[in-house]
C-alpha cells in the first residue's frame, strides 16, 4: 500500500523535555482535528512494555550488546504494529524515539559498532525513515536537574555519569550533522514555545 502519513521522531538525551513536547504536540494537532498517533520506543506495544522494563531494570544482567537487540526487537515490533498501519492510513505519528537513540546512546554511549546498529535498524524499521526528526537539544546540567527534579526512582539510563552524556550528545550531533530532515530545537524554551515551534514544522511537512 502507498504511504501516506507523516512520521515524526523526537529525539534527544533523557531530561530534554522530549516527552513533554511529544503530548503537547498531540493535542494540539488533535484540537485541529489532525489525525495523529502518539507513541514512543521502548514500549510502543505490548512487547515493549515489557522490554522497555527489562531495559529499565535490569541492566546489571544485560550486556551493552544485548541491550541493543532488545531496543532492536522492540523496534521491529513497533513498526510493525503500529507506524505501518498508521502510515497506511494517512494518520501523522509522533513517536518519542526512534532508532536514532540506539544510534547515539548503543552506538556512541556504548561504543556498539555504528555500522552494525544501523543495518539492523535499517533491518528492523523495515527501511522506513522518519520524515521529521525534532532533535531537542540540551546541556547535561539542565537535563540532569530536571529529572532529580521529577522525584522519581531513576531508570538505569537516567543513573548514568556525565561521560557517557557526553558521548550521547557527541554522537546526536554527528548523526544529524549531514542530515536533511533534522531541525534543532533549544530544549531551555518554554514548553509552549517549543510546541508552537515543532507544529510549524510539522505543518510544513504536510
Ligand atoms: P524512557 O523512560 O522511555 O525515557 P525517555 O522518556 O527519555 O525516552 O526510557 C527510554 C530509555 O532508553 C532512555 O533512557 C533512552 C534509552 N534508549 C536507548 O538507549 N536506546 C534506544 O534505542 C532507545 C529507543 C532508548
Amino acid at each position: 500500500m502507498e504511504k501516506k502519513g507523516l512520521l515524526v521522531s523526537l529525539e534527544g538525551i533523557d531530561g530534554s523535555g522530549k516527552s513533554l513536547l511529544a503530548q503537547n504536540i498531540f493535542k494540539k494537532l488533535t484540537e485541529q482535528n489532525i489525525p495523529v498517533v502518539l507513541t514512543k520506543q521502548p514500549g510502543g506495544t505490548n512487547l515493549g512494555l515489557k522490554l522497555r522494563q527489562i531495559l529499565h531494570e535490569e541492566k546489571d544482567n544485560v550486556c551493552d550488546l544485548a541491550e541493543y537487540f532488545l531496543f532492536a526487537a522492540d523496534r521491529a515490533q513497533h513498526i510493525k504494529d503500529i507506524i505501518i498501519p498508521a502510515l497506511n492510513s494517512g494518520k501523522i505519528i509522533i513517536s518519542d524515539r526512534m532508532a536514532d537513540s540506539s544510534l547515539a546512546y548503543q552506538g556512541y554511549g556504548r561504543n556498539l559498532n555504528i555500522e552494525n546498529i544501523k543495518s539492523v535498524n535499517n533491518w528492523a524499521m523495515q527501511n522506513i525513515e522518519p520524515d521529521l526528526i525534532l532533535y531537542i537539544k540540551i546541556d547535561i546540567k539542565t537535563a540532569q536537574d530536571r529529572i532529580f527534579k521529577r522525584n522519581e526512582s531513576l531508570t538505569s539510563f537516567e543513573k548514568e555519569k556525565t561521560e557517557f552524556w557526553e558521548k550521547v550528545i557527541v554522537g546526536y550531533e554527528k548523526i544529524f550533522k549531514d542530515r536533511k530532515n533534522v531541525i534543532t530545537l533549544d530544549g531551555t524554551l518554554s514548553p509552549e514555545k517549543l510546541t508552537t515551534l515543532a507544529i510549524t514544522e510539522i505543518i510544513n511537512k504536510l
